[in-house]
């Protein structure tokens, strides 16, 4: 072999060694921050099935009751079908059931169980907690009364509403759907 060919495998090696030091650095940190925020187990079958048309809604957000409710009705979910095979629903039904939301074990959604009714509703939005933490927003669009689901898409404003997080301080810079540009 000569001089030139061992120098330039060298050469080669180093990059190859600087990359992997660099990308496995930068998965490590990546990897510090996001474990830092998971606030809640996930489950990568619910967030398949139940992410496919909206947001993969946290669990914490509704007590068992509710996602039961919702679980048991997925040929007809708000007008439309979600249903899935026994299996996939049952492993779903199972999650929900273990992740919800429960009197006595706090999380940063208990905030939900505020003046919950007895008979809760399926639809986050319509918990009482949650339309006085909105009351504010009809009034500041300027329309007496929001259409059902406008307030479903909860990621057009909470930046980390897929990890659970929805404090006021954490919403998106002039937070609201993208369709309020066109109006
Ligand atoms: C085929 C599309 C589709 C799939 C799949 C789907 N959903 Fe939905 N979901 C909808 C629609 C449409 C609404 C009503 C949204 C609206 O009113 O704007 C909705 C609303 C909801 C709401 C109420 C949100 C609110 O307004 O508070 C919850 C909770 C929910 N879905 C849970 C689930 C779960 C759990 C699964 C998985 C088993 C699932 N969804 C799968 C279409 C879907
Ligand atoms: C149109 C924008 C918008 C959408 C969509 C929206 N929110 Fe909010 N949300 C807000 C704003 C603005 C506040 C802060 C209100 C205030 O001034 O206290 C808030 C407050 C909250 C709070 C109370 C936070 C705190 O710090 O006290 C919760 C919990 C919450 N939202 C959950 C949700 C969930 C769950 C969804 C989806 C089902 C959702 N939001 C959809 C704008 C939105």
């Amino acid at each position: 072999m000569n001089a030139d060919m061992s120098n330039t495998r060298w050469a080669i090696g180093s990059v190859l060694l600087g990359a992997v030091l660099v990308f496995g650095l930068y998965g490590i940190v990546i990897n510090a921050t996001e474990s830092e925020r998971e606030l809640f187990e996930q489950d990568a079958v619910y967030i398949e099935e139940c992410g496919a048309c909206h947001l993969a809604y946290p669990p914490g957000l509704l007590p068992v009751q509710s996602w039961q409710g919702i679980m048991l009705g997925l040929e007809d979910h708000f007008g439309e079908s979600a249903e899935t095979d026994a299996e996939t629903a049952a492993h779903i039904t199972n999650y929900l059931e273990r992740v919800a939301l429960q009197k006595g074990k706090p999380s940063p959604m208990s905030q939900m169980l505020r003046n919950m009714p007895d008979d809760p509703p399926l639809r986050i939005t319509e918990f009482p907690a949650f339309i006085t933490a909105h009351d504010e927003i009809p009034k500041q669009l300027q329309v007496e009364k929001l259409a059902e689901g406008f307030l479903s898409p909860c990621a057009d404003c909470h930046r980390e509403a897929a990890s659970g997080v929805f404090d006021k301080d954490r919403l998106h810079p002039g937070y609201g759907p993208k369709v309020w540009a066109d109006d």
